[in-house]
């Protein structure tokens, strides 16, 4: 892997402050592997109290509003996860996409202003089930990093430091148990790779381009060293110390 591998627990809406244990042990042996940086986005809740806990790892939220602040309720900007200790953000992830409708368009504009903010971003894009099926997931992730990824002028800072992440998420992978083949990541990862280096010049090889999709101790290995494998955003595994230090290990 050319990039320190980046493996990220995305801990969705799960978690309360009887699993600070959980990321307090996660960090201890965070710092054990230096060369792997790792990473939490608990639910917003946690992110104050998580950045408190921990120390070797980065701590970051799992969505942002686009605007920095006003009446939007039930919405957090990018301004207010910096407050609060988060490092980075995700955005554009899938069920974001489903369960709130956003679109490429919008996920841009927060992939934009997280980065104004100051943010590491990880923008996520992936094709269902249907659209594998139908012989459509190359055009539709090359359609979905086309229209989200941030602008040159706004990331080019950000790409340059290597602070913006993609993470290639096939839907019908996410909390199914049923793994992407490795050539079909592979695959994709390469023309993600290419849409990086047309959109940001020679630094798009600075991005780093993580899988994600029913990740675990089992699979992170061949995962993990496969060409073009950046890291890994990990959900289900990466509630428990247990479950997710095999795969931090796996990346070493
Ligand atoms: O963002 C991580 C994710 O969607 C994958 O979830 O549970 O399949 O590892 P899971």
């Amino acid at each position: 892997m050319p990039h320190r591998p980046y493996i990220v627990g995305n801990w969705k809406m799960n978690g309360t402050r009887a699993m600070l244990a959980e990321a307090r042990a996660i960090d201890r042996a965070a710092g054990r592997y230096p060369d792997v940086q790792v990473a939490i986005a608990p639910p917003f809740t946690l992110i104050g109290a998580l950045r408190e806990a921990v120390s070797a790892m980065g701590v970051g939220g799992q969505d942002c509003h686009v605007n920095a602040k006003g009446a939007h309720t039930g919405d957090v900007s990018a301004q207010m996860l910096v407050d609060t200790g988060a490092d980075f953000v995700i955005v554009g992830h899938s069920e974001r996409r489903k369960d709130h409708g956003e679109g490429d368009d919008l996920i841009k504009a927060k992939a934009e202003a997280a980065l104004a903010a100051g943010l590491g971003i990880i923008v996520c894009v992936g094709e269902t089930l249907e659209e594998r099926d139908g012989g459509k997931a190359e055009a539709v992730v090359s359609a979905q990093v086309t229209a989200s990824m941030p602008d040159a002028d706004a990331a080019a800072d950000a790409v340059a430091s290597g602070k913006v992440a993609v993470a290639y998420e096939p839907v019908w992978a996410i909390g199914t148990g049923r793994v992407a083949e490795v050539a079909d990541v592979v695959a994709m990862h390469a023309q993600i790779r290419q849409q990086l280096l047309a959109l940001y010049g020679e630094i798009g090889a600075k991005v780093r381009i993580l899988y994600g999709g029913s990740v675990n101790a089992g699979n992170a290995r061949d995962l993990l060293a496969a060409e073009g494998v950046g890291g890994a955003l990990v959900g289900g595994a990466s509630l428990t110390a247990e479950a997710f230090l095999p795969i931090v290990a796996a990346a070493d």
